[in-house]
């Protein structure tokens, strides 16, 4: 997929952009189902909530069949190699599950400035795309942006490792109503927060400052963060685990279009059979409550009942 030159001036203006409907419904559906079914996981990668919820499940590609089709999704991919002139690579990859009433703050922060400071980035060719999982509401902790914001360099930030379970270079309250002033000059409307429905994806500036309030509402607001790189552009750093920042530059070689929808039918199939398996089973006990029979008979629906 490539962006067509209204996009392009409009990210080189606004610093993002935003494209609703880009993954189908049933594409969501597979994707959505395993981030639910990765961060309940007691492992390394899950970070979690000052409460115990989960806050972000790193590198899923690496793990989950789905997520690495996601990873290397032409619709994700191909748009970056276009805006970088190269090929590109996964610097980090994140499901922020923003759990209904848990789901904690971001603070207002630059990608970039954590990516220089922590892992030695040469340059800003890099940058996130966000694909909603999840409807995101005005109400349901949505990512906030300052347009424009991007235009201002890498911006001087304090590290902060207490406001929640997870550190981060944040800008200070000034810097921030300075630059929310500017964004609404001239004709800008200041802090946006882009909503909508699953699937949608949001491509930001590694400069653009952002950031997300806390999720009170019953709502979860599942977003996937894929980082993506470009290859000359790699990480000269390695202070943080490589789960987090990765350290393998390969390009990467885009998947097939179709390959998410192929693999969400294939996996429903698979799904199926085992309800089949679960009716043929669930049948064959009914049967044998009805007319246990005499010796084996009752043996195997007493093994059928316990199993
Ligand atoms: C981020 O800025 O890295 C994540 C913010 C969010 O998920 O709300
Ligand atoms: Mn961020």
């Amino acid at each position: 997929m490539q962006l067509t030159a209204h996009q392009l001036r409009a990210f080189d203006d606004q610093g993002y952009l935003f494209m609703p409907g880009c993954f189908s419904d049933e594409e969501v559906a597979v994707l959505r189902a395993e981030a639910e079914a990765i961060l309940v996981q007691e492992r390394q990668e899950v970070w979690r909530e000052k409460t115990g919820a989960p806050r972000t499940a790193f590198a899923a590609h690496t793990y989950s069949e789905p997520f690495r089709l996601m990873a290397h999704h032409p619709r994700l991919v191909e748009p970056l190699q276009q805006l970088f002139g190269e090929p590109v690579y996964v610097h980090q990859f994140k499901i922020n599950a923003k759990a209904a009433f848990e789901g904690d703050v971001w603070q207002w922060h630059q990608d970039y400035g954590t990516w220089a400071r922590d892992d030695g980035m040469p340059e800003p060719r890099a940058m996130n795309i966000a694909i909603f999982l999840d409807e995101v509401l005005p109400i349901n902790g949505p990512l906030m942006l300052i347009p424009k914001s991007h235009k201002h360099g890498t911006l001087a930030a304090g590290h902060d490792k207490s406001t929640t379970s997870y550190p981060l270079w944040t800008l200070d309250q000034e810097t921030v109503t300075r630059l929310a002033a500017e964004a609404t000059l001239p004709g800008g409307i200041g802090i946006v927060a882009p909503t909508g429905k699953p699937g949608s994806v949001l491509m930001f500036h590694g400069n653009l400052v952002h950031a997300s309030p806390p999720n009170i509402t019953p709502y979860p607001r599942k977003i996937v963060y894929l980082t993506l790189c470009a290859v000359s552009n790699h990480i000269t750093k390695f202070t943080r685990p490589e789960w987090i920042a990765h350290r393998d530059f390969a390009p990467i070689v885009p998947v097939e279009d179709d390959a998410l929808i192929t693999h969400a039918r294939a996996h429903r199939v698979e799904r199926a059979e085992v309800v089949d398996v679960h009716l043929v089973a669930e049948h064959r006990v009914l049967e044998l409550r009805e007319d246990p029979g005499p010796g084996v008979a009752r043996a195997r629906h007493e093994h059928v009942d316990r199993s």
